[in-house]
């Protein structure tokens, strides 16, 4: 067999190793537990329990689920289903053997921001005659909850188990307030993402967030510290419909959670996305660090400023920047950096993409002869930060990176074919 129809195959183990269990699989085998397995999809838990290892989701069917399900929003029932996503193993032999008969164990609501104190840890208690109780871990708790029977076990990355009845922690069915009433510009103020909340304001960019809010929004703010970061374009040099532009690519009309970014295979397309240009990016995840490529420069996320169903905020540490506005050159750098971690899909290749928009020139690349990768980047590093400057490092660099992808393709193409 030829070595190149085995490196697909390669490539797709290497994927199926970043998600080794599948919860709606597991929990699809058992139509009991059909509510239970629609909103971990709904709320997109399942990706966050795909991504994890160590794991133990505690099932709940149908009788016992679906009435407090259909009482509450999507949000609140996110949060209640969080709660019965424990972030630890155990299985039927481990309930029975608890250390000193009781146990509290963290749950990924804890990891929301939304629990305080033991709000987002669950009691686990050895009980006679061999059952096992589930309550929350907050003081003056019962424990109402037992263990039925255990569902699936993959040792030790995940198990599921049967319990009889939803475990209620205090205030978790409180309803907050709905997306369409969070005060976005506040939020995204408040989480030191100030020069954002103002130019968002200042477009009218609010309004437009808030009638989406409630479909399914995503915001990435960049931090005040990305503003004031080398090669941030000037944004006096764009055009009003260009700052327009930007600004949108900063936002998706989904709900994205942490776990979903995570999983996102595809290119993402923003609120800029339209006939005239694609204002895409694509996602990466490392461990817990999540890395969005535009294509002309890469960004993290920072902190999740707000996930509530189906709405969710982030601050980022680097402004996005749009090809279709910054890349002038007719082949911008398409990829990552090469050092980073292999990505399921790279960035839009530039190769079909239409050509930028048509009434506005892209502007911040301007004086710059584009494609002179005479500079190195390390002397472009040297250059002045001052605004005028800037654009023109960015873009050489950009230019340089393009031109080192590029040689790079073309020497781990050569070397596969020289196998042959
Ligand atoms: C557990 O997960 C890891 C990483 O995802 C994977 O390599 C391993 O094969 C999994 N174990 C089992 C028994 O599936
Ligand atoms: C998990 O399984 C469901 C149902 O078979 C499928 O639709 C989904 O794409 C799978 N998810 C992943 C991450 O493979
Ligand atoms: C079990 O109980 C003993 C005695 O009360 C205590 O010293 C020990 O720390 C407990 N172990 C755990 C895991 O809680
Ligand atoms: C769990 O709850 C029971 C009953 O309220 C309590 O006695 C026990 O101390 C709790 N366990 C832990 C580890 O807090
Ligand atoms: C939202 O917050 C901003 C900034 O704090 C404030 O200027 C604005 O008036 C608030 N909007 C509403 C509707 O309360
Ligand atoms: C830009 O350079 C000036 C001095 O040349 C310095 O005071 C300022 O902190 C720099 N700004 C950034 C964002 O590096």
């Amino acid at each position: 067999m030829a070595v190149h129809s085995l490196l697909p195959l390669l490539l797709l183990s290497l994927l199926a190793a970043v998600s080794a269990h599948n919860i709606t699989d597991i929990l699809a085998a058992d139509p009991q537990y059909s509510d239970f397995n629609n909103f971990l999809s709904q709320t997109k838990l399942a990706d966050e329990i795909n991504t994890r290892q160590t794991i133990t989701v505690l099932a709940l069917t149908n009788a016992a689920f679906s009435a407090v399900a259909a009482k509450h929003s999507l949000s609140v029932v996110k949060n209640l289903l969080s709660l019965h996503i424990l972030l630890d193993y155990f299985d039927n032999t481990k309930l029975h053997q608890i250390t000193n008969g009781t146990t509290l164990s963290t749950t990924l609501y804890q990891t929301t921001g939304n629990a305080n104190g033991n709000v987002g840890s669950v009691n686990i208690t050895d009980l006679q005659g061999g059952k096992v109780g589930f309550g929350s871990a907050a003081a003056g708790s019962k424990l109402d909850s037992t263990y039925t029977k255990s569902v699936k076990q993959i040792p030790y990355n995940i198990s599921v188990i049967e319990i009889s009845e939803p475990i209620i922690a205090p205030g978790i069915l409180a309803a907050p307030p709905p997306s369409s009433e969070v005060n976005i510009t506040a939020l995204i103020e408040k989480a030191g993402c100030k020069t954002f909340a103002s130019l968002i304001s200042s477009n009218g960019l609010v309004k437009t967030f808030e009638s989406t809010a409630d479909k399914g929004l995503t915001i990435f703010a960049p931090n005040d510290e990305a503003f004031k970061a080398r090669g941030v374009p000037d944004l006096s040099k764009l055009t009003n419909a260009e700052i327009v532009s930007l600004l949108q690519y900063h936002a998706t009309a989904q709900y994205l959670p942490v776990g979903s970014l995570k999983t996102t295979k595809n290119a993402v397309n923003t609120l800029a996305s339209n006939g005239a240009g694609k204002f895409e990016f694509t996602v990466s995840a490392d461990g817990d660090s999540v890395t969005l490529h535009t294509g002309v420069h890469n960004s993290r996320i920072a902190n999740t400023i707000l996930d509530s169903t189906p709405l969710s905020i982030y601050s980022v540490d680097s402004v996005l920047l749009p090809t279709e506005l910054f890349a002038k050159s007719p082949s911008p750098a398409p990829a990552p950096e090469p050092a980073s971690a292999p990505t399921p899909s790279p960035a839009p290749t530039p190769a079909g993409a239409p050509s930028p928009l048509p009434a506005s020139p892209p502007a911040p690349a301007g004086e710059t002869p584009a494609g002179a990768p005479a500079d190195a980047p390390s002397s472009a590093a040297e250059q002045s930060n001052s605004s005028g400057k800037s654009d023109s490092v960015h873009v050489k660099a950009s230019a340089v990176l393009t031109v080192t992808v590029t040689a790079l393709s073309a020497f781990v193409i050569s070397t596969y074919f020289m196998q042959f």
